[in-house]
């Protein structure tokens, strides 16, 4: 965060300390159950927001060099992300084009200058150009240049990597963050590194990921004993930013800022700032380092999810005490929500399904939360990004 903003937030949140106001919605805000049941509403939200839309992929430092890729097959489509050999970004569907084989079985992988298909061995560049096709005087003629990888739109960005599930328009990532760009990219997220990646799947509708993280609400009751002592619930900062939005929350000492000289007020450190990337990635900026909550949809099940969590250290662990520190943090936060916040998501899922009730309702201290309802509403009229 620019050091202008990061000073206008430590203001607006003691101010908001001294006057007993937060940002609040003007009224609580109801949407029908069935967002989370319905299934042709599920179908249509994957369509919609997990094949058409540009989605957040990890960070540029995922794959720093050429021959880096990864893949990922959350969304519902076979996606190959590779670095080429001129340090430019690609993604392609991982699929082969002789007979459709998955072209790359491993999640990732470093430094690989050609990738050969398992199957009969069709082997493409980090460019996608399919480069050999073995036996090629026996198989025939074809037209190799017709028959590279299948492009999917990606682009890079402050340290971001965004991709398309499916071919289309290229990705426009200042669109997609909607303002948040310049912030974003004063973190220097380019130079972050995966530390550490954990998948886990739940039972419940994979909005609940994001509802689970988008209010402090329920601070003081699930987490009374362990988050709660940390944060100060009563203080909180909420922005909108088009499609995303930005909630910042505190750790309980932020009033040490009073006798703090402006300039040298140490605002970062004290704040857990929640940016929610449209439509399934919460990623977080908790002080020292980053995190990522991304849900996808089940393919099959409205009631399923796959979460991929991971944490983002500022640079690769110099020895084992750092080590241990992110160790401790990336615990902390998988505890939590194994223990506490996910096993209540799976129960108010299947409180969803007994019909107690038709509506849920959102609180108006609970804007965040309202803000991405409304959003998702929004977007499921069509979206242009
Ligand atoms: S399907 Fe890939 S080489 Fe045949
Ligand atoms: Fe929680």
């Amino acid at each position: 965060m620019q050091r202008a903003e990061q000073i206008a937030l430590s203001e607006r949140m003691l101010n908001f300390k001294d006057t007993g106001v937060t940002s609040m919605a003007d009224t609580p805000f109801t949407n029908p159950v069935s967002i989370y049941t319905d299934r042709d509403y599920f179908e249509r939200e994957r369509e919609l927001f997990f094949k058409k839309l540009p989605l957040f992929m990890g960070l540029s430092s995922r794959i720093p060099n050429p021959g880096d890729y990864f893949t990922n097959d959350f969304t519902g489509q076979p996606i190959l992300i590779m670095r080429g050999e001129n340090g430019e970004l690609n993604a392609f569907l991982n699929v082969c084009r002789h007979r459709g084989a998955r072209l790359m079985e491993e999640p990732c992988g470093q430094g690989k200058r050609r990738f050969s298909c398992p199957y009969h061995g069709w082997t493409y560049d980090a460019a996608g150009r399919l480069v050999n096709l073995p036996q090629e005087d026996k198989f025939g003629t074809v037209d190799k240049q017709k028959l590279g990888l299948t492009p999917l739109p990606v682009a890079e960005k402050y340290g971001l990597i965004y991709v398309r599930p499916t071919p289309g328009a290229p990705v426009d990532i200042d669109k997609m963050l909607g303002g948040l760009g310049p912030e974003i990219g004063s973190y220097g997220f380019e130079k972050y590194v995966n530390y550490r990646t954990v998948t886990m799947t739940y039972d419940f509708n994979w909005k609940i990921v994001q509802d689970t993280f988008l209010e402090i609400y329920h601070l003081p009751v699930l987490h009374r004993t362990t988050v709660n002592p940390l944060i100060d619930s009563s203080v909180y900062v909420f922005d909108p930013y088009d499609l995303n939005l930005r909630f910042a929350i505190t750790r309980r000492n932020f009033e040490n800022w009073r006798s703090q000289p402006r300039e040298e007020r140490d605002v970062l450190s004290q704040l857990a700032i929640v940016y929610m990337l449209f439509p399934n990635i919460t990623f977080i900026w908790q002080g020292d380092h980053a995190e990522a909550w991304c849900a996808y949809p089940d393919k099959d099940n409205i009631d399923k999810t796959v979460i991929e969590f991971t944490l983002f250290a500022p640079e690769p662990p110099a020895n084992d005490s750092v080590r241990r520190h992110w160790d401790k943090n990336f615990d902390i936060a998988i505890a939590t929500v194994e223990k506490e916040d996910f096993p209540m998501s799976e129960k108010l899922n299947a409180g969803f399904f007994t019909g107690a009730q038709k509506e849920v309702v959102y609180g108006r201290n609970e804007p965040a939360l309202q803000y991405y309802h409304q959003t998702l509403r929004r977007a499921m009229k069509g979206l242009d990004y």
